[in-house]
């Protein structure tokens, strides 16, 4: 799978409905220099006062609101869409985008959406994942950075960042030490896949080329 181009820069779309920390180590990150010929083209929230869309402003990014209370998901996500597209994006990142998407938004945008899931999936996909990976008592736990396809925290995955639990944890410490991890693992992937260097074997997400093993 092909998708950069290298001859122009890579344009992200981030989606957002909160505090927007991952969308912000993203622009760190750009703004760093480490994620060279990537920029961001637009931040869209699905609500209005979300702080991520307001830090968004205030770094001088387009910012675009598309509420969703009261409209059909597939009408809400085709403003999106349409959005998006007239914003030339080639990367939609959900960065705690608390709404599923249509069926026909993901065939929109064919392995062109990223996740980030704060747990090793496929192990406690949906909502409060940290609260469900402590109460379960795990030793490892982490972050997920992945395609988005029309199932649940689901599509292939791109990037995991592991940590272990310690005894003094709770589940808050434990969410603000993936969150951390969270904010590296953003940048990584995105970086892997607007290099293009990569393609989609079975649900594997490998390195462009690679002999490994046959699907
Ligand atoms: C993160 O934990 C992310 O993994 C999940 O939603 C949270 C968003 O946090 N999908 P933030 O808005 O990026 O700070």
């Amino acid at each position: 799978m092909e998708l950069a181009q290298k001859d122009r820069p890579q344009r992200l779309g981030i989606l957002l409905s909160g505090r927007g920390s991952n969308f912000l180590a993203i622009a760190e990150s750009i703004r760093a220099g480490k994620l060279p010929g990537v920029e961001i083209a637009v931040v869209i929230s699905n609500v209005a006062d979300a702080p991520g869309l307001a830090a968004a402003r205030e770094l001088g990014l387009a910012t675009a609101v598309f509420e969703s209370k009261g409209r059909k998901r597939a009408e809400h996500d085709a403003d999106v869409a349409a959005c998006l597209r007239a914003r030339g994006v080639d990367l939609v990142c959900l960065a705690g985008y608390m709404r599923l998407l249509s069926p026909e938004f993901v065939a929109a945008f064919p392995n062109r959406i990223l996740n980030i899931h704060p747990s090793l999936l496929p192990a406690f996909p949906g909502l409060e994942a940290q609260e469900q990976a402590f109460a379960h008592g795990v030793k490892v736990a982490g972050c997920t950075v992945h395609f988005v396809d029309e199932e649940l925290d689901h599509g292939a995955i791109i990037v995991q960042r592991a940590i272990e639990v310690l005894e003094s944890d709770d589940a808050h410490s434990l969410a603000r030490r993936i969150l951390a991890e969270e904010h590296i693992a953003y940048s990584e992937a995105i970086a892997r896949v607007a290099s293009g260097d990569w393609e989609i074997r079975g649900r594997r997400y490998v390195k462009a080329g690679n002999k490994g093993t046959r699907e």
